[in-house]
């Protein structure tokens, strides 16, 4: 595993580097016929769990949170509500669904509205786990729904800063249940303050 990419993928994902030896590719490039080029296979560990009765008690209650929060969301413009509740290791739960705007872009998702708000409240309290819910009043949403790329990101810097792995539930509105136990495990090659 090469230095640079091993820095943060120390949880759940482990690099293979396979050296190949593309000739076309390299002619096209002017590059030597021999010139290795090596492949990554980066992997990430989820588990699967077929309804909510799988889940620890913990894991459902907090669930069970992000279903209530999912239920106050402000989505009048994409009928799709999204809820999310925080578990931070002070014990405190913090909540957020996503709040629309007329001028769409305006708006915000629920994990952002609530990693902002325990950033806001609790800051420097580590958060411990994240679950994630989504619905929609055009169609009954039952595949898992992972926060978008955004939020991965707004949500790697709090998982960097407090040094410890913060796992990540995330569900449609019924089905089945994926759970990482890192937040980096979903966004490889993220950036970071340590390219600035
Ligand atoms: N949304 C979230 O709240 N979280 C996500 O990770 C994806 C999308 C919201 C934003 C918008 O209000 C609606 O879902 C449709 O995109």
């Amino acid at each position: 595993m090469s230095e640079v990419f091993s820095r943060r993928y120390n949880h759940k994902i482990y690099c293979t580097f396979v050296t190949t030896i593309k000739k076309s590719s390299h002619r096209l490039l002017f590059l030597p016929n021999n010139f290795p080029m090596k492949k990554m296979n980066l992997t990430i560990t989820a588990t699967v769990f077929e309804d909510l009765s799988e889940l620890t008690v913990e894991d459902n209650q907090l669930m069970q949170q992000a279903i209530a929060a999912r239920l106050k969301a402000y989505a009048p413009y994409s009928k799709f509500s999204v809820g999310a509740a925080l578990l931070l290791a002070n014990n405190e739960v913090v909540l957020g669904n996503n709040q629309e705007s007329a001028a769409y872009p305006s708006g915000m998702c629920a994990e952002r509205v609530a990693v902002w708000k325990a950033g806001s409240d609790f800051p420097g309290v580590a958060i411990v786990k994240m679950a994630i819910t989504a619905s929609s009043t055009i169609k009954t949403v039952r595949k898992p729904i992972g926060p978008c790329g955004a939020c991965r990101q707004t949500l790697s810097e709090y998982e960097i800063n407090q040094q410890t792995p913060m796992e990540v539930l995330f569900m449609g509105e019924v089905g089945q249940i994926v759970k990482t136990n890192s937040l980096l495990d979903l966004l490889p090659f993220s950036f970071d303050n340590a390219y600035l």
